[in-house]
């Protein structure tokens, strides 16, 4: 961290992003600025975590403070006790413009300078015990799609397979869901983020079951697409597309390989088949403790995937008033290749 806090030029930092302060102290509480410099680093929270956050820290070296009154000047206070000349740097990813405010004019003489979200970049490769967390909270979400299976019955309703899904997902540990559950049958597959609604599952509709769960703090992410009884040909064909894209951008994946040409290798496969316009979104993204984060892969990305990053290949095709084929994995970037952290059906599975 001082080490990119040194490329900015920058002496004092300020993280306000929940994920990346627990990210770099343990620190797990839901308010908190935390204060880095190369003298001294202070994680600045209330009192209903005095006891949590001495317990959760201090295994990482950093001094907790207390606040009584105003989180701005405190915050201010604590920062003109460092003895340094230059501005102040603060991850304006993370801060309204309000605080930012607030934050800037209890710091002066200091000037406050908004950077991008520099601790984020250091979130994206994985160390051995943030793999296993993930790759627990990727099986527990595998064993809710077996589950699933059981509930994507003609006439059930799609919040409560959802509900059932996520009651299982807590059963085996999950603290709960990673995002809003999306279950999308029949025609509301067309809509990428059709989260559960009300709707009747019938008998010959396809349906995207998108979920995650978080796991000691980490997140799985992952799609599959059923087919509730018999599937017909276009199904079938659509379904084999959306595969076939994924797995050539899963084959691309490999320490050193750009985000973008990962994203390339499905898009194209997916246009050479016709249906070009109907893939709109990134093919993937990193994930972690957020269940986006870096590295982005979409076209635009200038991402370059490094072994240890954990990314999803989520390709998909979305034909309005028909419905939609997603298939999502987690996938490893290995220095050669990769591993498939999740691993979803070859073929369209038909309940
Ligand atoms: N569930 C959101 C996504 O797949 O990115
Ligand atoms: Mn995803
Ligand atoms: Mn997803």
């Amino acid at each position: 961290m001082l080490l990119a806090m040194r490329r900015r030029r920058i002496k004092v930092f300020v993280e306000t992003g929940l994920e990346n302060i627990r990210y770099l102290t343990g620190f797990t509480g839901s308010s908190a600025f935390l204060i880095m410099s190369e003298k001294k680093s202070t994680l600045l929270t209330d009192s209903r975590y005095t006891s949590q956050a001495r317990e959760e820290v201090k295994k990482h070296g950093f001094t907790v403070k207390i606040y009584k009154k105003e989180v701005f000047s405190a915050i201010a206070t604590e920062i003109k006790k460092l003895s340094f000349t230059g501005s102040v740097g603060v991850d304006g990813s993370a801060m309204s413009y309000v605080a930012f405010g607030k934050l800037k004019a209890a710091l002066k003489p200091i000037r406050l300078r908004a950077l991008p979200n520099i601790t984020g970049p250091l979130r994206m490769v994985k160390e051995g015990a943030e793999l296993e967390l993930i790759k627990k909270a990727a099986s527990i979400l595998e064993g809710g799609f077996r589950r699933a299976r059981r509930f994507l019955r003609p006439g059930a309703v799609e919040r409560v397979v959802a509900r059932k899904v996520e009651d299982y997902f807590v059963s085996r540990g999950a603290e709960g869901v990673s995002f809003e559950s999306i279950v999308a049958s029949g025609h509301r597959g067309a809509l990428p983020h059709g989260k559960a609604s009300e709707k009747e599952i019938q008998r010959g509709e396809l349906v995207v079951m998108d979920m995650g769960v978080s796991y000691k703090g980490y997140c799985s992410d992952g799609t599959r697409t059923f087919a509730v009884g018999k599937a017909t040909a276009l199904q079938k064909k659509i379904y084999r597309i959306v595969k076939e894209a994924q797995l050539s951008a899963i084959e691309k994946i490999s320490d050193g390989v750009s985000a973008s040409s990962v994203d390339s290798a499905a898009r194209t496969h997916i246009r050479k088949a016709g249906y070009g316009k109907y893939f709109g979104h990134g093919t993937g993204h990193g994930i972690g403790l957020a269940v986006h984060e870096g590295p982005g892969l979409g076209p635009k990305s200038t991402d370059v995937l490094t072994e240890g990053m954990v990314v999803t290949v989520e390709p998909g095709i979305y034909l309005p008033d028909w419905g939609g084929v997603r298939i999502e994995d987690m996938v490893l970037v290995k220095k050669e290749g990769c591993e498939l952290i999740t691993n979803s059906p070859e073929k369209l599975l038909c309940i």
